[in-house]
């Protein structure tokens, strides 16, 4: 019984990686070094919403339904987000980055694994109350293309604006939340002044290379699921598309610290993984 039990779950192991060998080499999709708990439980869902018995089925069916990639790639993408999320990580930003980013006379900044674009209404509106939303642009890319089209809307539900006008407040907003949308009907449609400023664009952080020097990268909430490889890859894009004296922010649960960068940065803040481009 044993025995079978770890050939299933060797089975299970050969047949996830030859499922994303076959996505790479089809599609050009990387996922072959996502953490490994992560995507084995979205496959088994997919698996269940799709009716399929195996995973080399699943792969059969992905290789000759375009349409059930698409609905895989959703399953790997984890779209949750929130406006100010982590609003401390914001009011560190405030109170450390923007000073010196006052000194600059243009900003680029680029927020990678945007998902539906909360993260980078709340940077716009952070600017905007800082006085350096005129001479900002805010690059906000994701692999998955899907949230890209939501994110470009500015439409999101209003019975989610207690809690973003909550976090707001805790990341030192500075006015009435509510000035910065309308609401229409249940949805509130956001100020088309801060959408000038942001450019949302497809980008893989895998298989892409860099586009631009920015003085800003947000990057947060997505590495958690890339292991130390692919952490390490996407470290060196950042480090190539930071400028010197630029500013690196990461989710609260995630670390510069056992990657090959971590030398090249001055942690700021180590709560909130805010830091500072230094070699
Ligand atoms: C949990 S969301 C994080 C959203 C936002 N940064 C935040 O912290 O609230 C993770 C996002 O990373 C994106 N993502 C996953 N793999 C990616 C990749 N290889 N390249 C670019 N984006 C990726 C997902 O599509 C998803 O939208």
């Amino acid at each position: 019984m044993e025995q079978r039990e770890s050939d299933c779950c060797e089975l299970e192991k050969i047949e996830i990686t030859m499922l994303l060998e076959a996505i790479y080499r089809y599609y050009g999709f990387d996922f072959r070094n996502y953490a490994f708990s992560s995507i084995r439980r979205r496959i088994k869902h997919r698996l269940r919403a799709e009716k399929l018995l195996t995973i080399s089925g699943l792969q059969e069916k992905v290789l000759h339904d375009s349409s059930c990639l698409e609905r895989l790639l959703y399953d790997f993408s984890i779209n949750i987000t929130e406006m100010f999320r982590d609003p401390g990580s914001f009011k560190v930003f405030r109170e450390i980055a923007v000073p010196a980013l006052r000194t600059l006379p243009n900003l680029r900044i680029w927020h990678a694994g945007c998902s539906t674009g909360e993260e980078v209404y709340s940077m716009a509106i952070l600017l905007h109350e800082e006085g350096l939303l005129h001479k900002s642009t805010l690059w906000a890319t994701d692999i998955n293309d899907k949230v890209l089209r939501e994110a470009e809307k500015g439409i999101f539900p209003l019975q989610r604006m207690q809690g973003y006008t909550t976090n707001y407040l805790q990341s030192g907003g500075k006015r009435a939340f509510s000035e910065y949308y309308t609401v229409k009907n249940d949805q509130v449609v956001f100020n088309a002044d801060l959408l000038k400023h942001l450019v949302f664009a497809q980008h893989n952080l895998v298989t892409d290379c860099s586009f631009n020097e920015f003085q800003v990268i947000f990057c947060r909430n997505v590495m958690i699921y890339f292991d130390l490889t692919l952490q390490n890859r996407v470290h060196q894009l950042f480090y190539e598309s930071l400028a010197q004296g630029g500013f690196l922010g990461l989710g609260n649960r995630e670390t510069l610290r056992f990657s090959n960068f971590a030398e090249f940065y001055k942690e700021l803040d180590s709560d909130h993984k805010l830091y500072l481009k230094v070699k």
